[in-house]
């Protein structure tokens, strides 16, 4: 079973699925760090030609979890939950999550892990390209200032050189990229429920879903 929340770079949709996570015990799977992942090798090798890196794919190894509030993933065995989350990743994670190859070798992860538990997901195209028949699809959006200053607050501290000018630049950019690639773009799924959370506090908009979550399942 897997509940899926699409909606634009920001929007609240990682943390919005861990506390639905928390409060149904249920596993909570971050697509987005996937492709962070597989962005964060490519730069590390050099950024090497795509088409080669792309071919290789098979050669790396995934494996993830939830705990502790955290999305840890690891690949071929080493820890790299911290770095897929540096400004340097968000800034092409765009380019390799526009290929076709990458799209298929998350989406293959994706589909296994799900085949063996009940999840809460959060994407782009989990609702409509993905999990096409998921039991409940949501589709969280806020305006652009809203979901740069969360953003900037998630980070802050953390890289000291990112601005808030930054920051707000890369979710545009990046929800530009998304919603225009020609593989599986940023959509909402026709039978998705819209939770628009500008102006609203977390628990508020976490309280509506749940009351969804209940109501429709
Ligand atoms: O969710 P997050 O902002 O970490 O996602 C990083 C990037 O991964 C997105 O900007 C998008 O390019 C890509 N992505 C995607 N499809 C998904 C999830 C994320 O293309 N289902």
């Amino acid at each position: 079973m897997i509940i899926v929340i699409d909606g634009p770079a920001g929007s609240g949709k990682s943390s919005t699925a861990k506390a639905i996570a928390n409060s149904l015990h249920i596993q909570f799977l971050d697509s987005g760090a996937l492709y962070r992942a597989l962005t964060y090798l490519w730069l590390r090798r050099g950024k090497p030609d795509k088409a080669e890196f792309f071919e290789n794919l098979s050669e790396i190894e995934l494996q993830t979890d939830y705990s502790n509030q955290v999305f840890h993933v690891q690949a071929n065995g080493e820890n790299i939950t911290d770095k897929i989350r540096l400004q340097e990743v968000a800034n092409h994670v765009s380019e390799i999550a526009s290929d076709p190859r990458s799209r298929s070798f998350v989406n293959g992860y994706m589909k296994k892990l799900v085949a063996q538990g009940v999840f809460v997901a959060d994407g782009r195209d989990l609702g409509t390209a993905v999990f096409p028949d998921a039991e409940l699809k949501f589709y969280m959006d806020a305006s652009l200032d809203e979901r740069a200053a969360r953003r900037f607050k998630e980070i802050e501290g953390t890289e000291n050189d990112v601005t808030l000018e930054q920051v707000k630049q890369n979710l545009a950019e990046r929800d530009h990229k998304d919603s225009n690639r020609k593989s599986d773009p940023l959509r909402k799924a026709e039978d998705a429920i819209v939770v628009d959370t500008s102006g609203k506090s977390f628990e508020e908009q976490l309280s509506e879903m749940l009351e969804i979550i209940d109501e429709e399942l």
